[in-house]
C-alpha cells in the first residue's frame, strides 16, 4: 500500500466548504437544543424504557444464553475480594495498593474507585456493598479540589459513575432500599455540582477543554509542568493542545445529564466540544479520521497522527454510541453515524495490516498500527483491543457485514498476544512485520529476546506490562452477546483464569511487570517485583464488570437496552 508514506502537500489547510458546514451545524444543534427545551421540558420524568434497538444474538442453542453460574460466580467472588480489601485498607482513597495495603490518590482524592465500582457492585447485585458506598458517594464534596483536575478523566470515571447509577436505580435495576428516592436526587445533585465545576474547562474559543481546571479559580488551565516532567518528550506548543479522546468523549455522560435535569447546558457543551472533529473543516486524507493533536483555542492540527489507539479511540466509540443512546428525533445521528463508518473503514483500509510469517510461526494475525506524519507505526497497545467491540457493536447496529469480519479478525488478533505468553495475558503494546508493504517497517525485533517472540509467534512485545486494563475482555464481552459463540465466552474465562492465577495478591488485584515472567521463580528474591502495587479503579469498573456480563444470563445490561461508557459505565437507551 504505497500511499501509506504520502506526504499530504494538503498539511492543515482548511476545507472551505466544511467551515460552512460547522457554521451551520453549530446553529442548528443550538436551534434543535432550544426547541427540544421549550417542546419538552419534562424529560425527567421517567419514560418507560421502550426497547432500544436489536444488537443482541437472537438464535441462542441449547440455553447458551443462560448464566454460566460457577464462572459468574467466580467473577463476582474477584469482585467482592477487590472491594472487601479495599473497604478495610484504603477505604476514601482513590485506590488501594494491592501489594502492600498501602493507598494513593491520583484523581483529586474523591474515593474514585468507589464512585467507580459502583456501577459492578449494582450489576452483580452486591447490595450490602453497594449500601456501604451509596452514602459516602452522596456525602463527597465535588466542590473543592486540592489539585487542578483532569476533565476528560473525571467525567469518565465520575460524572459517568453517577449518573449510571441513578439510570440503573430509575430502570428498577437497583432496588429502592439500597438507593432511597432521596439518594437517587442526592446523587443527580452531586452529578450536577461536579458537571458546572467542570464547566470552565469548555470556556474556551473553539468549545474544546482545556487540559485542566482548576476548582479554586474555576478556570481552564494548560497541563501541569508535572506532566512534562514525566514525559519529557511530549512537545510543547504555542497553546494548549488536546487528543480527540479527550474532546471527544463528554457527550454520552453529559447527554445523560441533561436527560435526568432538563438542563440542555451538558449536552450542548460537550456536542461543541466534539464538533470540530465531526464536522472536521481541515483535509485529512483519511475520511472519517481526524489528525492531532489539536490546538484547543485555534482548532488547527498541530500533528499528523492518526490512529484509534490511545487518545484517540473513545472519540470513534461515542461516534456509534450516541447514535444508539440519542433520541432518534436528534438531526445528526446520520452524520455521527457517516463518520464513523467512514472512519471504521479508513481504520481497515489504511491502519490495520496482517502480520507476516515468523520463523517458527506460520500464521498471520490482523492487527492496528498507527500513522505518524508520513510513517506507518507498526505498533499496537492494548487500549486498541477495545476496537472489535465498538466496531462490532456498529456493524450490528449499521448491518454492515465486512465490519464484522474484520472486528472479529482484529479480535482474534488480540487473542493471539494473550495466548502467546507463559502467563496467558496480552502485553500493554506490541509490534509484528507488515505481511505487504513494507520492505522496512519503523519497528523491528532488535534485542534477542524480540527476536525470539518474533519467532515463535509472529510478534514481540514493546512493552510487557499488563496493568489491569479491561479492552480484550469487552471485545470479548460484545463478541459474546452480539455473535452468540460460545468460544468468545471460553476465551473469556481463559483470561479471568490467567489474571486470578497471577494478578491477585494480598490487598487487591495487582498489574504484571511483564506477562512473560510471572512465575515467582522468574524473579530474584521473593519475587514479588512481579507485581506493580498498583489497581486502578478501572479493574474494578470495567474489567470484571464485562468478565461477569459475559458468563451472567444474556439479559442481564442487555446491548438492547443499555450503552456502555468507555468506562465501562452503563446507560439507558431512551429511543
Ligand atoms: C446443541 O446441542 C446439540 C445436541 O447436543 C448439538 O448437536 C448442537 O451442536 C448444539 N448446538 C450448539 C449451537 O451448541
Ligand atoms: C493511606 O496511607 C496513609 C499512609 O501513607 C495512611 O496514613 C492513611 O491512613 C491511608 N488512608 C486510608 C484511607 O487508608
Ligand atoms: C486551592 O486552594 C487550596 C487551599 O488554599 C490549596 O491548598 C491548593 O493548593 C489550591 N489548589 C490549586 C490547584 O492551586
Ligand atoms: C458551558 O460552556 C461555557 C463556555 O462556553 C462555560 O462558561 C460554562 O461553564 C459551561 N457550563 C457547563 C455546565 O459545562
Ligand atoms: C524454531 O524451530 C526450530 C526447528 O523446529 C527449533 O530448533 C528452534 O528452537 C525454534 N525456535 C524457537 C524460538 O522456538
Ligand atoms: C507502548 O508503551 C510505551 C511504554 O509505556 C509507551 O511509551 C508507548 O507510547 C506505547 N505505545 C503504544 C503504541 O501504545
Amino acid at each position: 500500500m504505497p500511499g501509506f508514506r504520502r506526504w499530504s502537500k494538503s498539511k492543515f489547510k482548511k476545507n472551505p466548504e466544511s467551515s460552512f458546514k460547522l457554521l451551520a451545524a453549530v446553529l442548528v444543534i443550538t436551534l434543535y437544543l432550544l426547541i427540544k427545551e421549550f417542546s419538552n421540558p419534562t424529560v425527567r420524568t421517567a419514560r418507560v424504557p421502550s426497547k432500544g434497538a436489536q444488537i443482541q444474538y437472537t438464535d441462542w442453542q441449547n440455553g447458551t444464553d443462560k448464566a454460566d453460574p460457577e464462572k459468574a460466580a467466580a467473577v463476582r467472588e474477584a469482585m467482592r475480594y477487590t472491594f472487601w480489601k479495599y473497604r478495610q485498607n484504603a477505604w476514601g482513597s482513590d485506590d488501594i495498593r494491592p501489594v502492600t495495603g498501602g493507598n494513593y490518590s491520583s484523581r483529586n482524592g474523591w474515593g474514585a474507585f468507589i464512585v467507580d465500582s459502583a456501577t459492578t457492585l449494582a450489576v452483580m447485585e452486591l447490595w450490602e456493598e453497594l449500601t456501604l458506598s451509596v452514602p459516602f458517594i452522596t456525602s463527597i464534596d465535588f466542590s473543592t479540589a486540592e489539585d487542578l483536575v483532569d476533565p476528560f478523566e473525571t467525567t469518565i470515571r465520575y460524572l459517568g459513575g453517577l449518573v449510571s447509577l441513578v439510570d440503573l436505580v430509575d430502570a428498577g435495576s437497583i432496588p429502592h432500599n439500597i438507593v432511597t428516592p432521596e439518594e437517587r436526587n442526592q446523587l443527580v445533585q452531586q452529578a450536577v455540582v461536579l458537571a458546572n465545576k467542570l464547566g470552565p474547562a469548555y470556556d474556551t474559543p473553539t468549545g474544546m477543554p482545556f487540559p485542566r481546571v482548576d476548582f479554586n479559580t474555576t478556570q481552564g488551565v494548560p497541563d501541569p509542568p508535572s506532566v512534562f516532567l514525566e514525559d519529557p518528550e511530549k512537545p510543547q506548543y504555542q497553546h494548549p493542545v488536546i487528543g480527540p479522546a479527550r474532546t471527544g468523549s463528554n457527550i454520552l455522560e453529559n447527554r445523560v445529564l441533561t436527560r435526568l435535569t432538563s438542563n440542555n447546558i451538558y449536552a450542548k457543551n460537550s456536542t461543541r466540544a466534539w464538533a470540530p472533529l465531526v464536522w472536521n473543516k481541515w483535509i485529512s486524507p483519511w475520511e472519517g479520521m481526524v489528525d492531532a493533536p489539536i490546538d484547543i483555542v485555534t482548532g488547527a492540527p498541530v500533528g499528523r497522527q492518526r490512529h484509534w489507539d490511545g487518545g484517540h479511540d473513545s472519540y470513534y466509540e461515542y461516534l456509534v454510541k450516541i447514535t444508539l443512546l440519542a433520541h432518534p428525533s436528534d438531526p445528526y445521528l446520520a452524520v455521527y453515524k457517516q463518520t464513523f463508518l467512514d472512519a471504521a473503514y479508513s481504520l481497515r483500509r489504511y491502519l490495520s495490516t496482517r502480520s507476516a510469517s515468523a520463523p517458527n510461526h506460520t500464521m498471520q494475525h490482523l492487527f492496528i498500527g498507527r500513522q505518524d506524519d508520513q510513517w506507518y507505526l507498526n505498533r499496537q497497545g492494548h487500549l486498541a483491543c477495545f476496537a472489535p467491540g465498538t466496531i462490532l457493536l456498529g456493524s450490528k447496529f449499521y448491518d454492515q457485514p465486512y465490519l464484522r469480519t474484520f472486528a472479529l479478525a482484529l479480535l482474534e488478533g488480540c487473542h493471539h498476544t494473550y495466548t502467546s505468553t507463559p502467563s496467558k495475558i496480552g502485553p500493554e503494546n506490541w509490534s509484528w512485520i507488515p505481511k505487504f508493504g513494507f520492505d522496512d517497517p519503523v519497528f523491528t525485533p532488535d534485542t534477542r529476546r524480540q527476536q525470539k517472540e518474533w519467532a515463535k509467534t509472529g510478534f514481540w512485545a514493546t512493552n510487557a506490562k499488563y496493568k489491569g486494563r479491561p479492552e480484550y475482555v469487552e471485545s470479548l464481552f460484545y463478541a459474546w452477546r452480539i455473535t452468540g459463540q460460545t468460544r468468545y465466552r471460553d476465551w473469556a474465562w481463559e483470561a479471568f483464569s490467567a489474571m486470578e492465577e497471577w494478578c491477585k495478591a494480598p490487598y487487591g488485584y495487582a498489574q504484571l511487570t511483564d506477562v512473560y515472567k510471572v512465575k515467582p521463580g522468574d524473579w530474584p528474591g521473593k519475587g514479588e517485583e512481579r507485581w506493580v502495587d498498583q489497581q486502578e479503579s478501572f479493574w474494578a469498573a470495567e474489567t470484571l464488570k464485562y468478565l461477569y456480563l459475559t458468563f451472567s444470563d444474556a439479559e442481564v445490561a442487555s446491548l438492547d437496552n443499555w450503552v456502555f461508557s468507555t468506562e465501562g459505565h452503563l446507560f439507558r437507551m431512551i429511543r
